[in-house]
């Protein structure tokens, strides 16, 4: 498949507190992005565990993002630091599989940020569209199977 009529899917982890009302806010103002982000809402970032990352692989995603509070200002004191590491974590682990560590992406942002919340995830698919389809979707799955995370 050439990049060229790729479009990729990305799954976008947001925490309720910050950048979920983010995306909240963008709808709003009506900041547009593309239909092919799929955004998970979570109770904390912390929440996210290395397996529901690479379960999302494994169901189809090209990409992931994960949206948590400002450093500080996490509602659950650490959530999003722990999150921080197990996005590394993915990272290395990606790496170290010899696939692309850019297919995960941890940021930080309040509610306010709606217009970083969108540049965000243009940049994100912009970066998946460069690199390509993600192997680790699984062989044999159905075209439209739910995103069951
Ligand atoms: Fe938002 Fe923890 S409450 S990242």
């Amino acid at each position: 498949m050439s990049n060229e009529s790729f479009e990729p899917l990305l799954i976008a982890f947001c925490c309720q507190y910050c950048s979920y009302s983010a995306a909240d806010l963008a709808g709003s103002m009506r900041l547009q992005y593309p239909t092919n982000v799929r955004i998970v809402r979570t109770p904390c970032t912390g929440r996210l565990e290395v397996e529901f990352f690479m379960k999302a692989f494994e169901k189809g995603a090209d990409g992931i993002l994960v949206a948590g509070c400002l450093e500080g200002g996490c509602h659950f004191t650490e959530g999003n630091l722990l999150a921080k590491g197990r996005v590394g974590y993915t990272q290395k682990f990606l790496s170290e599989c010899g696939l692309e560590a850019q297919r995960i992406r941890m940021i930080n942002i309040s509610a306010a940020q709606a217009r970083p919340l969108v540049d965000h995830i243009n940049d994100m698919l912009a970066t998946l569209k460069s690199i390509g389809p993600s192997p680790l979707k699984r062989v044999n799955q159905p075209k439209n199977a739910e995103m069951n995370v």
